[in-house]
């Protein structure tokens, strides 16, 4: 494998009708070849999308699931949450918002999904997005742009300004991440529990980590360390044992 100039976000794009997985495809092109920084997979339905702990990802016609190829940045997930959080907003005027660590919501229902997988000295950035779904059974707490909006788009009108809204957050520094990140997170400043105690949500610090404090006591969760945040008990779900290793400060 050998990597080519850095280009832009989506100035080459290859385009499948059905696929595995975007991740899948992308690391399979590599194999075969130099691809730019900012190339990008995109299909229509994928067959056995990925999520997050090895989860599969509902991939149906409708969506925008695409894989880019990035350079490594220190904060992780959080630049391409937020451009995908710019890109409802220019896109359909709905706010959204980030439930970390890579959760897009609105109205605390998940709207799309970041994968970050490392390939080499590269990341593989997948972003699954629910755009053009009328109906989703089966999956709690998800929702979709259709739904929220009321309307379908023309995808591949669209997908441009995705692409932009990417690129324009490549080189930026990580305290603009990180304040953007902090005025758009849900549950900042609000109540979370873990194993049933209580903490607030106080900060995200440089490297991404979360927060918490209870009383004088402070607690750094690393996103490898959380399975999900539950967006109705506001439980704060930790991977099997991972509770006796969280650092306390
Ligand atoms: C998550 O929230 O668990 C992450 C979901 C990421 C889904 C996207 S869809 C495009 C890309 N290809 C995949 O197989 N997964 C990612």
């Amino acid at each position: 494998m050998g990597i080519g100039p850095t280009k832009v976000v989506g100035s080459v794009v290859f385009r499948y009708t059905t696929v595995d997985s975007t991740q899948e495809e992308l690391k399979r092109l590599l194999q075969h070849g130099k691809l730019p920084i900012g190339t990008v997979v995109i299909a229509e339905e994928q067959t056995r999308g990925k999520g997050r702990w090895g989860r599969s990802w509902w991939s149906p016609k409708g969506g925008i699931w695409c894989s880019l190829l990035m350079s490594v940045t220190t904060v992780p997930y959080f630049r391409y949450t937020l451009a995908v959080i710019r890109w409802i907003k220019d896109t359909y005027g709905l706010d959204a918002l980030i439930r970390w660590p890579n959760d897009v919501v609105i109205n605390h229902k998940k709207v799309a999904g970041i994968l970050i997988e490392r390939y080499r000295d590269l990341d593989l950035v997948g972003i699954g997005i629910n755009v053009n779904i009328e109906q989703i059974d089966n999956i709690p707490y998800a929702t979709s742009m259709q739904i929220e909006s009321g309307y379908k788009i023309e995808i591949d009108e669209k997908l441009p300004t995705l692409f932009e809204a990417i690129q324009s957050y490549v080189g930026v520094d990580d305290d603009t991440i990180l304040h953007q990140v902090r005025t758009n997170m849900a549950y900042m400043g609000n109540n979370l529990y873990i194993g049933g105690k209580c903490y607030k949500f106080e900060d995200i610090d440089a490297t991404g980590n979360m927060i918490l404090t209870s009383g004088n006591q402070r607690l750094v969760v690393n996103l490898n360390q959380v399975d999900h945040l539950d967006p109705m008990f506001r439980f704060l779900v930790l991977k099997t044992r991972t509770d006796n290793k969280l650092t306390h400060q």
